[in-house]
């Protein structure tokens, strides 16, 4: 069996090279190219062997091999942690394992990734205007004497702070600022960032055990506030609408985000070509789903996302400061917490009724149901709208009139031959035929640009129904799960994962459980253009018409590994533990004594010492 290899450093070039040509070359022709630009680590299948089948392979192992790296003592734990981080963890690491113990946690280090991703720019900061900056900012909470207190009722903070409260007499003094938004707010240029990692690298190291300071700071009492005098630099909120205009400037400078032209009639058919996919995709499936979240190198998807083409509020800023929020696009710096409604496991997101509902009694159907959000949707805009793209191709009617001819698809284009689709080989017309019988995707409300049209919608009515919304409980009655954006990351997921149900996922938006889920092992990853869905559903249902089979026992393990996994891992005590261990961090980070600050209770004392 061949894994993947990372492409040498002349293909490193010669990729994003290759990919600028037929970006622009995909733009003006109408050929596709899923196939005819080879990908670099082509695997060889045995006979029969089906792309899933090995990317699903390739899973396992990862999984495995990130199992096996799990710590079960105090000095494995602080091992493991030296070695990855390159610092000494911060103080009161033991008292982080012990409560991560206490609460039956796994213990991976790789499952605090996204901890260290988010904090490692702000070591490049004076830790005075990383304090200043969380205690004048307009929403807060604040943690003195190991009491968390908020000024603020504001449901999210309210939500928060409860969970904060479940251990706060574990926690030094600090100040986080939180984003009161549903978008996330700061995107900080690729050129400072990588400017802020060259510094925060020179931070690194270990301080002789001896010299090490175990203890955080006090602050004064938040009324007072830190270093009054210290000038923190203006904030700039930009209130630009077309989102894509700030996202860009969070992506490398040679990166096709950056390159390519910028799109602002939103007012025609999105142009959707796999050919922006490629390098995270192999034989048209997702393998890399960290790279297929990350829009860099997807141009494309500025006109594919509400997100970039209008979110429903914009205020921005390329200033660093530490600001806390519940999700991200892959260029966003705020620091991720666990979102609030997951503490809070809000029936309409979590649905833990119908979770248990075992397979053999499921439908062998789709179902999605869900407001037409993701952004602003207008009458020249919602064409590029990814909800309104999905629920399109899942629509028999609209798939019978492109396969005949009859009508363009308005927002979505029929599948590329390559995937080789049985019902694309019969008579025409036939993918209608066939997504009709598993599938039953449809809006409850198409969010209106105008006023007074209530759920309807008089520019989008003529292409969708407005259906009855569908309980959990009911939804869970259908093996298949689609969980598609709306105008942040999707609040569902981690109910879909709960459940006895297969999540099939596409998202750019980044959550604190990132590192802890294997795509192809817990959920089936999808791209953000939906050119693999019906690809991905022939292997799991086959096609009876054509005598293909289907994986039902396939489907039926991923779905149970997810709700097995996140029954050990995604639960309210691993939030806790993932907090307490953050905000662990986040104290040394601004602390003013941070290089010489650590807990090496396991190398003074000796009788750990490796
Ligand atoms: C925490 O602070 C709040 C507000 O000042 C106060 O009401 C509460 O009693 C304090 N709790 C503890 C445990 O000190
Ligand atoms: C997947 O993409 C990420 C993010 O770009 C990268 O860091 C990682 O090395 C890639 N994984 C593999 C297996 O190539
Ligand atoms: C929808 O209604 C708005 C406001 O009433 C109107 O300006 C617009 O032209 C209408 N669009 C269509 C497609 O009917
Ligand atoms: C499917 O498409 C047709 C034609 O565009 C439309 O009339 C119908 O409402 C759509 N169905 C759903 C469920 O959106």
């Amino acid at each position: 069996m061949a894994f993947p290899r990372r492409p040498s450093a002349f293909l490193r070039y010669l990729i994003p090279g290759a990919l600028i040509l037929i970006g622009l070359y995909a733009l003006a022709g109408p050929s596709d190219l899923l196939v005819t630009v080879p990908t670099p680590w082509r695997h060889r299948y045995a006979a029969g062997e089906h792309p899933i089948d090995w990317l699903i392979k390739v899973a396992e192992k990862d999984f495995d091999q990130k199992l096996a790296r799990e710590s079960h003592t105090l000095a494995e734990a602080a091992a493991a942690y030296r070695k990855r981080r390159g610092r000494h963890p911060p103080p009161g690491f033991d008292k982080w394992f012990e409560f991560a113990q206490e609460k039956e946690a796994v213990i991976v280090e790789d499952f605090w990734d996204q901890i260290y991703h988010d904090l490692e720019p702000f070591w490049a900061l004076p830790a005075g205007r990383i304090r200043k900056d969380a205690w004048n900012f307009e929403m807060q909470i604040n943690i003195r004497n190991g009491n968390a207190t908020s000024g603020s009722d504001w449901f999210w903070t309210k939500i928060w702070l409860k969970m904060i409260k479940t251990f706060d007499h574990l926690l030094p003094d600090m100040d986080l600022a939180l984003n009161a938004m549903d978008e996330p707010r700061m995107v900080v240029p690729w050129e400072q960032v990588d400017e802020y990692m060259r510094l925060a690298h020179k931070t690194r190291h270990m301080a002789r055990p001896r010299d090490v300071v175990s203890e955080f700071s006090t602050l004064p009492p938040p009324g007072q506030g830190p270093e009054k005098d210290l000038e923190t630099p203006a904030k700039e909120w930009e209130g630009e609408k077309h989102y894509w205009l700030i996202a860009q400037r969070g992506c490398h400078p040679k990166s096709l985000a950056r390159q390519s032209p910028v799109i602002t009639n939103f007012d025609t058919t999105p142009l959707i070509k796999s050919s922006f996919a490629l390098q995270h995709m192999q034989d048209g499936y997702v393998w890399n789903y960290t790279l297929s979240t990350d829009f860099c190198h997807q141009s494309d998807l500025q006109a594919l996302e509400g997100v970039f083409v209008e979110p429903l509020s914009t205020s921005a800023t390329k200033v660093l400061f530490p600001m806390f929020g519940g999700s991200k696009l892959a260029v966003n710096n705020e620091i991720l917490l666990p979102a609030p409604m997951y503490w809070n496991e809000e029936e309409r997101f979590m649905g833990s009724e119908g979770a248990d509902i075992p397979w053999e009694e499921k439908k062998d159907g789709v179902i999605w149901r869900g407001v037409a959000t993701g952004g602003k949707n207008r009458e020249n805009n919602w064409k590029s709208f990814q909800r309104h793209r999905f629920v399109a191709m899942n629509n028999a009617t609209k798939l019978n009139l492109a396969e005949t001819r009859q009508m363009d698809p308005v927002n979505f284009a029929l599948p590329p031959k390559q995937y080789g689709l049985k019902a694309q080989q019969a008579t025409v017309g036939a993918l209608g035929q066939w997504v009709d019988k598993w599938s039953d995707v449809g809006f409850v409300d198409l969010m209106c640009g105008y006023k007074g049209q209530g759920k309807h919608c008089n520019y989008t009515d003529p292409h969708y129904e407005v259906m009855e919304g569908m309980k959990m409980a009911k939804q869970f009655q259908n093996k298949y799960l689609p969980d598609i954006d709306g105008n942040s990351f999707s609040g569902r997921y981690l109910g879909f994962l709960r459940s006895t149900s297969l999540p099939i996922k596409a998202t750019l938006w980044r959550e604190w459980h990132d590192s802890r889920l294997v795509a192809w092992k817990h959920f089936v990853p999808m791209d953000s253009r939906f050119g693999d869905w019906y690809g991905i559903m022939e292997y799991f249902l086959g096609n009876a018409a054509a005598e293909l089979k289907g994986h039902d026992e396939v489907a039926r393990k991923i779905a149970m590994n997810g709700k097995d996994w996140a029954a050990k891992v995604l639960r309210k005590e691993d939030m806790q533990v993932y907090v307490l261990r953050l905000l662990l961090e986040y104290a040394r980070v601004s602390d003013e004594r941070r290089e010489v600050m650590g807990w090496v209770g396991d190398l003074v004392k000796g009788e750990l010492a490796p």
